[in-house]
């Protein structure tokens, strides 16, 4: 029996993912491997929409294939590749920009806030087809289920939109992705300011738990997270966003119910609690950056990995891409 397929990806925009990315995507992709037929990307073709350092580009990207690696992605059973090695994925976003709306696109909510901040002189046209370039992505597997996060589930129904309306233009081409939104539980808030989701792009790097940072980094920032003054070790979101953060990373990472942690932690100080938290952490990160450092020490071998997959990529996605162009009507190079 054939496995449904999923595909997700990120972008390469720090030279070290955060626990945010860890514990809402890849503790999930890394689960979901398993019952898909799984493809993750490094997205380093959306990351030119940012401002860009080109030798950091490419470090970044690799740093990221090799953090996915060390998180518990198999490349011999996933494919894991570098969206630019598939040459299919820009192709494909031409065609699929000739179906979409100018407005369909111009209402894009993340399109609206980047523009918004950037100014109209510094949004590049690529900005703007950038969901356009992720749907993409998304159609060129075939892909059954689509795991992201909350913010992306817009552009996942612009997906499944160009997919129907392609589908009734030309005919039965590609299949209509459904998205899974990861869990509200499982979203992480930065430690120093926690109303405010972690982010790579977070002003103070004390809020951010960085999965290649030194363990004991690591631990101080856990020690320093802002908490509240009542004390005591118990999740209330509106009234105890810091604590309600901590507990929510601890359940994630041991698996364990929250009940179960207050327990554990009833009538003992923060201190305590964070100790615990501390050790939790650098339990869990500390062989997930060693394996990232030993993949990045050979870099090579690793682009060799990335290679490998790739060619199993093409092959998926330049079938996709020639029904593609067959339906549209370009004439075949013979
Ligand atoms: P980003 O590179 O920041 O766009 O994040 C890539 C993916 O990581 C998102 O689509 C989310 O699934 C996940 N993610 C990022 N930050 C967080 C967070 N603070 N909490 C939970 N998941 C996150
Ligand atoms: N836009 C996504 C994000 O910023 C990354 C992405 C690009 C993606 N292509 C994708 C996610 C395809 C899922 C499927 O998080």
């Amino acid at each position: 029996m054939t496995k449904p397929r999923l595909y997700s990806g990120m972008q390469p925009s720090a030279d070290s993912l955060q626990i945010g990315n860890y514990i809402g995507a890849l503790m999930q992709w890394r689960d979901l491997q398993q019952a898909y037929d799984a493809y993750f990307s490094v997205v380093d073709l959306h990351a030119l929409t940012q401002p860009n350092d080109p030798a950091e580009l490419r470090q970044k990207t690799r740093r990221t294939a090799a953090q996915y690696i060390a998180a518990g992605i198999e490349p011999s059973r996933s494919t894991l590749y570098v969206q630019s090695h598939v040459r299919a994925h820009a192709e494909l976003a031409w065609i699929l920009s000739t179906i979409t709306g100018f407005g369909e696109a111009g209402r894009m909510t993340q399109f609206k806030d980047k523009s918004q901040r950037y100014g109209s002189d510094a949004t590049s046209v690529g900005l703007f087809t950038y969901p356009v370039l992720m749907a993409a992505d998304i159609l060129l597997y075939q892909t059954d289920i689509v795991p992201v996060g909350d913010d992306q589930k817009q552009h996942v129904e612009l997906t499944r939109d160009l997919a129907e309306r392609f589908n009734s233009r030309y005919g039965d081409t590609f299949r209509v992705p459904m998205p899974v939104i990861q869990q509200d539980t499982a979203r992480i808030y930065d430690l120093q300011n926690p109303t405010a989701k972690m982010s790579k792009s977070a002003e103070s790097d004390a809020g951010v738990l960085w999965l290649l940072d030194d363990p004991s980094v690591s631990a101080k920032k856990v020690m320093r997270a802002v908490t509240d003054s009542e004390g005591s070790v118990r999740y209330d979101r509106e009234a105890k966003p810091g604590v309600s953060n901590l507990l929510v990373i601890y359940a994630a990472l041991t698996g364990r119910q929250i009940p179960a942690i207050e327990d554990e932690y009833a009538g003992r100080g923060y201190g305590d609690f964070k100790k615990g938290l501390a050790e939790v952490v650098v339990g869990e990160f500390g062989p997930v950056r060693e394996r990232a450092l030993e993949l990045l020490a050979d870099p090579a071998e690793l682009d060799r990995v990335l290679a490998t997959n790739a060619a199993r990529a093409d092959e998926v996605a330049d079938a996709t891409l020639a029904a593609v162009y067959d339906k549209v009507g370009l004439l075949r190079r013979v």
